[in-house]
């Protein structure tokens, strides 16, 4: 069974469309521990849509399991990396307009923006992930960056309306999870994972995490959040 990470953004997007301080992620992620989930990650946007650097800096001071950032490679989030120190990095691509990431980040053609960041926040002890598409080039690239991770894109298999499509791109990922692997890297994946389509994907041999944000904060809304992780990690348990 891979382990279970926790995205709490939403939590702060409901806070977000008041301005107040109410949902709190910091307690949404506290209460998704108590339901045993492994992680808590949390994307700190340039345009701080969701989560504010306030949240940040008081879930690392109290995530007891393990904080993931997601962040894009720039020179701002770096250094807000190097100072709050979560347990791990994972950059992303960002767009201003996206409603969500759209799309794993493009590690082959942002070769050098990207290494650089992987070695920066490496030298500064901080593990990194890159979250990519299952594609050979991006695998490739991603191993010659220095990544110790990769998260593979799901959005593709989740977002399928035709049995073949689903079934060609578990195959996909199963096969980059293998490459993955071959070159010394660690995978989790990640993104639109829910209720009905996580299992297939927690079936895989190697992958070691997921990363479900929406689903599970969206369920939280109805069962609150002990009990929707608990139900996530039935499904795949
Ligand atoms: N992994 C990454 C890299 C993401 O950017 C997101 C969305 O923030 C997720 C996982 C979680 O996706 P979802 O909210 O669709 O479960």
């Amino acid at each position: 069974m891979p382990r279970l990470n926790v995205n709490v953004d939403h939590v702060a997007t409901v806070r977000q469309a008041r301005g107040g301080n109410e949902p709190d992620p910091v307690l949404a992620a506290y209460l998704a521990e108590l339901g045993g989930a492994h992680g808590i990650v949390v994307h700190l946007r340039e345009d701080r849509r969701h989560i504010q650097d306030r949240d940040l800096r008081i879930l690392r001071e109290t995530v007891r399991t393990k904080l993931n950032l997601e962040m894009a490679a720039t020179e701002e989030m770096t250094a807000i990396a190097r100072e709050i120190r979560p347990d791990m990095v994972t950059l992303v691509p960002e767009k201003r307009k996206e409603l969500t990431t759209e799309g794993g980040l493009d590690v082959a053609g942002n070769f050098k923006t990207v290494s650089r960041a992987v070695k920066e926040l490496t030298k500064a002890g901080i593990f990194v992930s890159l979250f990519i598409d299952p594609e050979a080039e991006q695998i490739k690239a991603s191993g010659e960056a220095g990544a110790g991770m990769v998260e593979l894109h799901t959005g593709t298999y989740a977002e399928a309306v035709s049995e073949p499509t689903r079934e060609a791109e578990l195959i996909k990922i199963k096969k980059t999870v293998k490459k993955a692997a071959g070159l010394g890297m660690r995978t989790s994946a990640g993104h639109g994972l829910n209720y009905a389509n996580a299992g297939p994907v927690a079936l895989i041999q190697g992958i070691e995490e997921l990363n479900i944000g929406h689903s599970i904060v969206s369920r939280a809304l109805m069962v609150g959040f002990e009990n929707a992780v608990r139900e996530m990690l039935i499904v795949i348990g």
